[in-house]
């Protein structure tokens, strides 16, 4: 720990936040790097003669921060941690930033699977850094879970996000094509889930540069319109769901009435477009007869 006092890192901080960036990103900075909560942060202000214990050294964070700034990397991969829910997760640029919009899919679990003693036998598509299921394995202690992703890399961040997460052994994780590593699971699922990659290419092409440098176009590029893997995954689902097992799929901002017919032309019923906090249409659920 450093001991510096609260003049000196206000002067610093004013300093750091004329180059430019955005007030949050640099105050994730400060909390998971220097060890300063924002809290803290509000209450120094008003008491600029008393000392401040940092992580890190100021020349280390302004570094961090020029980086953040010259090269547009995401500050939560530059300090390799990110918040998601009520989780912290370790994450790299082998994986995606878990998005806000995406935590909301959790609560869709929760509207249909109300009884959090529920024995939940689900799989998740695609995890990542294991955000979702983490969320839901911890969420329903008595279910049992399979999380697939096509990348190792991502897979040994899921599994370590899972065990600093909890010392639950609910979650198992699984390499391969979308349903291939868990072929011996046919019929027995009650949820699959999964925010697959869904970026038509030409959207791709022109997405900003701190998502197009960093994060993995893997995690991310759907094919030509968008919905190729969307496409796999519902025709695989019925042959892997129980009967009335249900499919929860997050999709861009535009496709749910797309998702809404491939689910129709195979099979599935009450279906839904559940809409984020924006008023988009972000997940289509279904179940399967
Ligand atoms: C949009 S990211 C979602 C990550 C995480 N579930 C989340 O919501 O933050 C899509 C994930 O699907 C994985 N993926 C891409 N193609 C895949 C495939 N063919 N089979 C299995 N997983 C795949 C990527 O590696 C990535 O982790």
């Amino acid at each position: 720990m450093l001991c510096i006092s609260v003049e000196e890192f206000l002067i610093w901080k004013k300093k750091q936040l004329s180059k430019g960036g955005d007030q949050q990103s640099f105050t994730f900075l400060l909390d998971c790097m220097a060890g300063i909560p924002d809290s803290d942060l509000k209450n120094i202000s008003i008491s600029p003669r008393e000392s401040l214990h940092l992580k890190k050294n100021l020349e280390f964070l302004e570094s961090v921060w020029d980086d953040h700034l010259i090269n547009s990397c995401p500050i939560q991969y530059l300090c390799g941690i990110t918040f998601w829910r009520d989780l912290k997760l370790k994450i790299t640029n082998k994986v995606l930033i878990p998005r806000p919009e995406t935590e909301l899919i959790v609560d869709v679990v929760f509207n249909i699977f109300r009884k959090k003693s529920e024995k939940l036998f689900f799989a998740e598509l695609g995890t990542g850094s294991g955000a979702i299921s983490i969320a839901l394995a911890l969420a329903y202690p008595l279910s049992e879970g399979l999380a697939t992703d096509i990348d190792q890399d991502a897979l040994e961040i899921a599994t370590k996000n899972f065990i600093n997460s909890s010392k639950q052994s609910n979650l198992k994780f699984y390499c391969g094509n979308w349903w291939s590593p868990i072929e011996s699971f046919k019929g027995k699922l009650d949820l699959a889930i999964s925010n697959p990659p869904y970026i038509p290419r030409d959207i791709y092409e022109k997405l900003p540069k701190e998502v197009k440098n960093f994060e993995p176009k893997v995690a991310l590029l759907g094919g030509e319109d968008g919905l190729k893997h969307i496409r796999e995954i519902i025709q695989k689902a019925p042959l892997f769901l129980k009967e009335n097992g249900w499919l929860i799929l997050e999709n861009h901002f535009d496709q749910s009435e797309k998702v809404k017919q491939l689910l129709i032309n195979n099979k599935f019923t009450s279906i839904e477009i559940v809409k984020d906090l924006s008023g988009i249409g972000r997940f289509t659920i279904g179940r399967y007869k």
